[in-house]
């Protein structure tokens, strides 16, 4: 009798650990937070459970509290006070993003601060570029946008991630943050972006949802996977330092091509859906929450994702403590 005794590897805990292919830990895991305007404020969202709208004060204490569970970078997104046609507070050196950088980098300086480039939250029609009839302009929305990393920059961003999926715009941000002096910041392209439907949650607690149209002129269409490569490619060419696949979950096998295709780190988005639908039937006692938030994130990193950034970085920071002891 004659066959293979796979079993052999897997009696004991010891011996798992031992053969264990992928590992997760807290240093590859990034994570979100909202910044508002005004103070002493922690509003929770409520397509969102567990994640809440800080203001700036409040996210100098939550920076601390990350940084002591071992939480080492987050992405900063903005709620800006108005919005208007040229998405202004997206590039104002007093708007949100801008506030909420300096506080984080003040109050905990080790802490690698990404920020979210895009105007979608900053303009009444909640598109990600200037909008003329009824068309998102490509052309004329990238100067904004290369604005607005640089002013990201200048606050004291370590990492800016523009996740407008504009042509282009790689290009136009690498060249003005050469051109001032911060030639040493990565940009992390939202290179291959899907017209998603996981996106619901955030739009609601980043109040960006467009008010006319969607976003797929722009947002990669979901069938579609050797547009992925030309994507990333365009990017790389164009400057990107890692590039980054959203939504995560249902496009695992463009984190996949990408890591065997290029050379370069590559991040994977567990989007505000994937996040949201995890939470919901770990409240209701449905699937055990812990169990497979980790089982995702392992299966992101074996999928071949160096970076993960996710909405349960902090849970999993105390839950990797706590399996640590
Ligand atoms: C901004 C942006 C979006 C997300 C990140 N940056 C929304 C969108 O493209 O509509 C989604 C993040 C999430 O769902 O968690 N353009």
């Amino acid at each position: 009798m004659q066959f293979d005794r796979h079993r052999r590897l897997r009696w004991t805990p010891g011996m798992r650990d031992l053969w264990r292919e992928n590992r997760l830990s807290i240093e590859t895991l990034m994570y979100p937070l909202f910044a508002v305007h005004g103070s002493g404020v922690r509003e929770p969202i409520s397509s969102m459970p567990g994640v809440e709208h800080l203001s700036v004060d409040e996210l100098r204490r939550e920076a601390v509290e990350l940084a002591e569970l071992g939480v080492r970078s987050i992405l900063l997104f903005g709620i800006p006070a108005h919005k208007d046609e040229r998405s202004s507070e997206a590039y104002d050196e007093r708007g949100i993003v801008q506030q909420a950088i300096r506080a984080v980098k003040e109050e905990v300086p080790e802490m690698v601060v990404a920020t979210d480039v895009c105007l979608c939250q900053y303009n009444p029609a909640g598109h990600c570029g200037i909008v003329r009839n009824g068309v998102i302009l490509n052309d004329e929305t990238l100067p904004l946008l290369a604005q607005t990393a640089l002013s990201h920059a200048a606050a004291g961003a370590d990492l800016v991630a523009p996740s407008d999926m504009m042509d282009g715009r790689v290009k136009m941000i690498r060249s003005a943050l050469d051109e001032r002096g911060f030639e040493h910041v990565p940009v992390m392209s939202y290179a291959v972006k899907y017209a998603s439907a996981f996106y619901g949650p955030f739009r609601e607690a980043a109040d960006s949802a467009p008010q006319f149209g969607d976003r797929r002129s722009h947002q990669m269409d979901p069938a579609n996977r050797r547009e992925a490569i030309r994507e990333a490619r365009s990017d790389l060419d164009e400057g990107a330092d890692v590039i980054m696949v959203k939504p995560a979950m249902a496009y695992m096998d463009i984190i996949r091509d990408l890591r065997e295709r290029f050379d370069v780190p590559v991040a994977a988005y567990q989007v505000s859906g994937e996040y949201s639908m995890i939470k919901a039937a770990g409240l209701r006692g449905w699937i055990d929450e812990r169990a497979v938030v980790l089982e995702s994130l392992l299966g992101l990193r074996r999928a071949g994702a160096d970076l993960i950034i996710t909405y349960f970085a902090k849970d999993v920071a105390r839950w990797l403590r706590e399996e640590r002891g």
